[in-house]
This record gives C-alpha cells, sequence and structure tokens, in this order.
C-alpha cells in the first residue's frame, strides 16, 4: 500500500500561512492572515467549513432552542395572553430541516467569504511531514503543502466517561442529541453544564421527560453560586428534573432501552432508571490524534493540549496552536480572538487576546451570562469587593413581557470600584454581556455604568440599576 500511496503523491503549492482545521479559530485566523497579506490555506476534513460550532455545536443548537422556544410559549403562555390557536402539533421533521438550512447558508458563507479573501480551502486530512511540510489525504491521493507558518486549530470532541460508548443512536453526544429524529419520552443527560442543560431544554420544551444528572451538588461548575443558584431554580421550575451529586455508574442498552446506573454521592444509594436516550455531556477533548505530532515532538500537557507560549508557539518555533486544542475556555469566540492575534503576530504586529475579559453565555431561557470574576474567585484570591444586584422582576420591560426571572450582579474592587466581575441570569443576558466586556476592556467602575445613561424601557436599565445598587443607591428597588 505505501507504494500506491507514494504514486499519487504530488506536490503542490507552498503557502506563507497554513492552518489546519475551518472552525471558527481557524477560518478567522485564515481571513486575518489573508487580510494582512499573507498567502494563506485552510485545510478541513469535514468538506464543510465552520467546524464543530456551525455544523454540530452551537449555531444548531441556538437554532433548535428558538424554534423549540416557540413551540413552548405558543403551547403554554399564548392563551394565557389572549392569543388564542387551535390545537397544536409538532412536526420534528420541518424543524430539524430549517435547523440543517441555518447550518448550510452559514458554512457556505464561509466559502464566501474565503473566496473573497482569496485564501485557498484544501479538503482533507491534515497530518504532519515536517516542520513545513503537510500531508493532506483525500479520499485515494495525498498532496504535500509547504508552508512557512503552520497553525494548528483542529478543535474538539466529546469525551465519554468509562465503559459509555456513545453509538449516536440511543446514547448519543450533542450531535447525536441535535438530530433525534422523533422526540424521546425519556431523556437522561449526563452532566449539567453547557450542552446538557441546552440540549436538555431544547427536549423538555419539546415534549421529553429530562433527567439530568450532575456528579457536583451544583450545576455549571465554575459560575459564581448565587447564579448558579437562581439558574437551577429556574430550570425546575421548568419541570427539568436533577439528580445532583450523583455519579453515573454504567450505561447499557437493553432492547432499545437505556438503563442507567448512579450512585448519590452522598448516601451511596445505588438507583436504576430505564430511558429512551442518553446524552452525554461531560466536557471535550482536544482533537489532535491524526496529525502525527508525537512524531514532531510537539509537547501537550497531561489533559492533551497542546503546549503553546504566549505567542501561541507550540514547541516548534512556525507552528502554532489556538482554540480548543490548547488551554482555556473551549468557546468559539476564545478561538476566534486567538486566530486574530496569531496572525497579527506572525505578522510582526502585537496580536494579544485579554483572557480575564471572556464572556461566556447559556441559550437557555432564560439565558446566563458572565464576565470576569465570580464571587468565590474573589475571596480565593483575597481582593476585596462589593457587590450590587437587581432583579429583573424590578425592570418594567421585563415585567411588561413577563420575563421576571433572574437579576444582574456586578462585583466591583471594594478601594477603586473598579468592575471586577459580572454575572447574570436574565432575558437577552448573553446580549446584555456585551456592554459589561466592553466596560472592563475599558477598565471602567461601577459608577461610570451607574452615571451611563441607558434607553427606557430596555432589559439593561437592570445593568445600570446594579450599578447603583454597588452604591445602595437604586432607584427601583
Ligand atoms: P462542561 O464542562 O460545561 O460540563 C460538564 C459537566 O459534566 C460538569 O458540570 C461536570 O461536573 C459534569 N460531569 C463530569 N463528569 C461527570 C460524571 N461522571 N457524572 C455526572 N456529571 C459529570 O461540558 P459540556 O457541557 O460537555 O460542554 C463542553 C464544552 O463545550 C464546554 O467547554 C463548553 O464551554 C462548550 N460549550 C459552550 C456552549 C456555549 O458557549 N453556550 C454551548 C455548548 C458547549
Amino acid at each position: 500500500t505505501r507504494k500506491i500511496v507514494f504514486k499519487f503523491v504530488t506536490m503542490s503549492d507552498t503557502f506563507d500561512v497554513v492552518i489546519i482545521g475551518g472552525g471558527p479559530g481557524g477560518y478567522v485566523c485564515a481571513i486575518r492572515s489573508a487580510q494582512l497579506g499573507f498567502k494563506t490555506a485552510c485545510i478541513e476534513s469535514r468538506y464543510t467549513l465552520g467546524g464543530t460550532c456551525l455544523n454540530i455545536g452551537c449555531i444548531p443548537s441556538k437554532s433548535l432552542l428558538n424554534l423549540s422556544e416557540n413551540f413552548s410559549k405558543a403551547k403554554n403562555n399564548f392563551f394565557n395572553v389572549g392569543i388564542e390557536t387551535g390545537e397544536l402539533t409538532l412536526n420534528l421533521s420541518k424543524m430539524m430541516k430549517i435547523k440543517e438550512k441555518s447550518v448550510t447558508v452559514l458554512t457556505k458563507g464561509i466559502e464566501f467569504l474565503f473566496k473573497k479573501n482569496k485564501v485557498t480551502y484544501i479538503k482533507g486530512q491534515a497530518s504532519f511531514k515536517s516542520n513545513n511540510e503537510i500531508i493532506v489525504q483525500e479520499k485515494n491521493s495525498q498532496k504535500i503543502y509547504k508552508a512557512n507558518h503552520i497553525i494548528i486549530s483542529t478543535g474538539s470532541e466529546p469525551t465519554s466517561l468509562p465503559g459509555i460508548k456513545i453509538d449516536e443512536k440511543i446514547i448519543v453526544s450533542s450531535t447525536g442529541a441535535l438530530s433525534f429524529d422523533k422526540v424521546p419520552k425519556e431523556l437522561v443527560i449526563i452532566g449539567g453544564g453547557y450542552i446538557g442543560l441546552e440540549m436538555g431544554s431544547i427536549w423538555k420544551r419539546l415534549g421529553s421527560n429530562v433527567t439530568v444528572i450532575e456528579f457536583l451538588d451544583h450545576i455549571v461548575p465554575g459560575m459564581d453560586k448565587d447564579i448558579s443558584i437562581e439558574f437551577l431554580k429556574i430550570l425546575k421550575k421548568q419541570e427539568i428534573n436533577f439528580k445532583l451529586n450523583s455519579k453515573v455508574t454504567a450505561v447499557n442498552v437493553v432492547e432499545n432501552k437505556a438503563v442507567v446506573d448512579y450512585t448519590s454521592n452522598e448516601t451511596n444509594i445505588r438507583k436504576r432508571i430505564q430511558v429512551d436516550k442518553v446524552l452525554v455531556a461531560v466536557g471535550r477533548k482536544p482533537n489532535t490524534e491524526e496529525l502525527n505530532l508525537k512524531k514532531m515532538s510537539i509537547k501537550s500537557d497531561n489533559q492533551g493540549r497542546i503546549q503553546v507560549d504566549n505567542k501561541f508557539q507550540t514547541s516548534i518555533k512556525n507552528i502554532y496552536a489556538i482554540g480548543d486544542v490548547i488551554k482555556g475556555p473551549m468557546l468559539a469566540h476564545k478561538a476566534e480572538e486567538e486566530g486574530i492575534a496569531v496572525a497579527e503576530i506572525i505578522a510582526g504586529q502585537s496580536g494579544h487576546v485579554n483572557y480575564n475579559i471572556i464572556p461566556g453565555v447559556i441559550y437557555t431561557s432564560p439565558e446566563v451570562a458572565s464576565v470576569g470574576k465570580t464571587e468565590q474567585q474573589l475571596i480565593k484570591e483575597n481582593i476585596k469587593y462589593k457587590i450590587g444586584k437587581f432583579p429583573f422582576m424590578a425592570n418594567s420591560r421585563a415585567k411588561v413581557i413577563n420575563e421576571i426571572e433572574g437579576f444582574v450582579k456586578i462585583l466591583a474592587e471594594e478601594k477603586t470600584d473598579k468592575l471586577l466581575g459580572v454575572h447574570m441570569v436574565g432575558p437577552h443576558a448573553g446580549d446584555m454581556i456585551a456592554e459589561m466586556v466592553l466596560a472592563m476592556e475599558f477598565g471602567a467602575s461601577s459608577e461610570d455604568i451607574a452615571r451611563t445613561c441607558h434607553a427606557h424601557p430596555t432589559y439593561s436599565e437592570a445593568i445600570k440599576e446594579a450599578a447603583l445598587a454597588v452604591d445602595k443607591r437604586p432607584i427601583h428597588y
């Protein structure tokens, strides 16, 4: 076979910059590199651009979150507000087609942007041959590309638990859970993190009985505790079941059903439930296996993340890594920032990512959003702080629209009043957090926010009021 393979190897172009992986990190990096005047190529094995985010992550989930929320509102709220419909039915396959269309439109959009920016799009599986040669395997042929700078941006893939095999039929990852062909009656979700709670919301709204089994005694580890407690309360009110402090010990498929065994960490009591589907959402791991990194002696840490310095350089100087394959939150926007920074660094500019100010958003209803330090982090780091909180219950816009759950919490440094962290659960929190991200980038104080005019009536007034509350002078609460 070696001979056959070599027969088809052809030497091809040399590029200034080659990016392996066409997800949010890689494609953004490719466009920025081309903008900076580099001859740029981006290699992608999926045959569509956009990576996990566009194809099987952020985008299709947000489509289904929106569609399922409309369904749930029509079913549960319309009647109460004077909108009376006939019997409501769910056409799941139509909903799935709409989701798929939104994915196609966006992935094609990136292809268009590549053409516009003269980025060469190479389809196939890439691996390293040498420091500046990449082999691209496409069906039965191989091609070798040369590059002065190579950026690894191959993203991540779902992890599972020992002994639990994801078959994407009954035991699924987020990929399978985005494409169920009918609404599972009983759905167990292992892991109360970002994926578990977003996917749980979708299927609960469409009619599943959802049970989230979480190892810790709270949901979304790392989130500010106040928000986590409030968020859990809200999700429980939506009738999502939670088994916290519980460890899943086995999942077995028996006659097209999943049998889930779990044990309480407190009491050690073992329980068993039988369900239609199980979603495993216990985190993701870097996707580096096919790259031939070991032979290249590119160093990784004990979690399989490629080690880079503050210029994104790996142990080989002209090879860089960004996004989910390196340390930091596995978020599309973090990868995008790194993509831009690394392209600028290669161009001799001072590309930079401010890791202290990366927002996180959970697109449930209501949304959860945060930026900066949590109260627990401030306590741990011995930083003195002031708190301002404001509930959406006291925000006129939220009241009119009856989206009154949740609150805004602002943490400011005790002495200087500088914003240290902002956390919120409430309507449109995911968009509203942008104001606070910007404020923190400019080093704003809570007084700066409190003295900034916010349009009335908007949800954003809750932010201004929370800032006033830092100085114990909110107007409407
Ligand atoms: P995650 O890290 O957010 O949550 C995993 C959860 O599983 C944690 O709560 C953890 O305590 C729990 N867990 C771990 N082992 C367990 C066990 N044996 N039994 C029960 N629970 C267990 O990971 P998730 O939700 O899989 O998401 C993966 C990545 O994708 C995250 O890094 C997240 O940032 C990203 N993502 C971001 C989204 C967004 O920005 N809205 C949406 C979806 C994913």
